[in-house]
């Protein structure tokens, strides 16, 4: 078939919000640079996403497809064990019907040119035995910061070197064998799957497997920048013929929408309704006085770490807006329950909903603190609004981010590994009132380098143009697109 240079990207993330948004971030920015975009959901969430998002509003030069994840239609999606499931299955289910999807959008004549490039998540390197049979390129696309990234580039060494399974108990240890970042990491820093007994978990393997296969790809797209993040980036070019950090995306993408008019400049809620509600309600609330609170999309709690935040955010006399999602809490206790059990009249400064419009509330001047789990969204979102942060991080990258926020860019405290009603109430306190100067002029330096990285001669805005031009030379250089298997 022949092509008329048009570049058609096809978008593929991992089914998470954390990963759809970024990527839905970027499949906006390539379109408004004239790309014609496929942006690829599970058939679940592109429900969810229908259900939640006027995409068509929203995103109405994208052409959106969806595929089977594999699974049941009753099959429960909205925990930690689906991420699971599907890092198990999508080999064998979900890596066929990409193939019938790429077969079906060759045959498509109208109004979309054959796709030429694919950009995939990077934990999902399967995509790339696909893409290749129809002779398109793939560039991955990681979530994760690029000091994350690093650390997972030497899971493989610090297995080598005796360092996981760690060898006794003592989380505090220092790491020493990741080049660059000697004495930052603590044992505790590494990500959570470290903590296992035995080498050969398959969580742990997956991510040696995933990590080094994401260099057979033509290039590294993250949702980072040099002005913050540049001597991780330069080593990570040592595994890569090109990294591309275009981020932060969501603060580029606003700005890209702002200079070219387009209406499309909210966030949405995307797998969630967003509650506006509670902006209203920061209106009424003092510069700087509210500490939000919100834990991402993916982790679980327990009744009784519900109930330390609870009393540790009540005790320290602030005002808090808190996002408890409905799937937050593990078992059969609601927060309605918990807060029935406390005694009335306590809530009177906090307001809880059940998803934020996150990016508006963090840019919003009430707010002047963010418990947050350090997910790299929401850590790259307090940046560039200058918010400083008190870290809780539970899984994967969010601990190395944690440590990055409170021992390197200095925006903010650490509280892994505890969850105490009376180090919740201390850090809140540490937080809003005692180093809120200092913490305030590091979290705006950094917001200021965040911004600077997105301005016209910026380095996220430098790197896009590269990417732009590369995926254009990918659409010219091939003319004919065949099926090799
Ligand atoms: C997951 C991982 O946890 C994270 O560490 C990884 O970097 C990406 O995948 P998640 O846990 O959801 O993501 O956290 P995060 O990366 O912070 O993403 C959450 C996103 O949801 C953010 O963009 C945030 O703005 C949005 N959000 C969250 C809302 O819009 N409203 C909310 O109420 C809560």
């Amino acid at each position: 078939m022949e092509k008329t240079g048009v570049p058609h990207v096809i978008f593929l993330p991992f089914p998470a919000q954390g990963h759809i948004k970024p990527m839905l971030n970027l499949a906006e920015i390539l379109s408004h640079a004239g790309f014609q975009a496929t942006f690829v959901n599970t058939e679940h969430n592109h429900h969810r996403i229908l259900h939640n998002t006027d995409i068509h509003d929203r995103f109405p030069k994208f052409q959106f497809k969806s595929i089977p994840d594999g699974f049941p239609s009753d099959h429960l999606r909205s925990d930690l064990l689906y991420i699971r499931d599907f890092f198990r299955s999508c080999r064998v289910a979900f890596k066929p019907a990409l193939r019938e999807l790429l077969i079906s959008l060759k045959e498509e004549k109208e109004p979309c040119q054959p796709p030429t490039c694919m950009i995939a998540d990077g934990i999902m390197c399967f995509a790339i035995d696909v893409a290749e049979e129809f002779e398109i390129s793939t560039i991955f696309f990681r979530t994760f910061s690029a000091h994350c990234l690093w650390t997972y580039f030497h899971l493989s060494k610090l297995i080598e070197e005796g360092e996981v399974p760690f060898q006794d108990e003592n989380l505090d240890k220092p790491i020493l064998c990741i080049p660059g970042l000697e004495n930052v990491l603590r044992r505790r820093d590494l990500p959570g799957f470290c903590r296992t007994e035995n080498a050969d978990d398959p969580i742990l393997q997956f991510f040696i497997k995933e990590t080094s296969a994401l260099t057979r790809g033509t290039g590294l797209i993250l949702n980072t920048m040099n002005e913050i993040e540049g001597l991780m980036i330069t080593r990570l070019g040592s595994f890569f013929n090109k990294v591309y950090a275009i981020g932060p995306l969501h603060a580029l993408k606003s700005r890209i929408n702002e200079n070219s008019s387009s209406s499309s400049t909210s966030s949405d809620g995307i797998l969630w309704k967003e509650d506006k509600k509670c902006l209203k309600w920061l209106d009424s609330k003092p510069s700087r006085s509210v500490l939000y609170v919100s834990f991402g999309s993916l982790i679980n709690l327990s009744g009784e770490q519900i109930l330390e935040l609870l009393h540790g955010l009540v005790n320290s006399e602030k005002s808090f807006l808190w996002v408890i999602r409905p799937d937050l809490i593990v078992g059969d206790a609601t927060i309605g329950d918990i807060l029935k059990e406390q005694e009335t009249g306590r809530l009177e400064r906090g307001l809880i909903v059940s998803w934020a419009p996150q990016e508006e509330v963090l840019l919003h001047p009430a707010i002047g603190g963010f418990l947050t789990h350090s997910g790299w969204n929401s850590t790259l979102e307090s940046i560039v609004a200058g918010v400083p942060m008190i870290c809780w991080p539970q899984m994967a990258d969010q601990q190395v981010n944690s440590r990055c926020v409170s021992e390197i860019w200095k925006i903010g405290f650490d509280m892994k590994d505890t969850c105490d009603r009376s180090i919740v109430e201390k850090l809140v306190r540490e937080l809003m009132d005692n180093n809120r100067e200092e913490m305030m002029e590091s979290a705006n330096k950094l917001a200021r380098l965040a911004r600077d990285s997105i301005e016209e001669d910026g380095s996220s805005c430098i790197n896009l143009e590269k990417l732009i031009q590369d995926i254009k030379s990918m659409s010219s250089s091939l003319t004919q697109v065949h099926i090799s298997g």
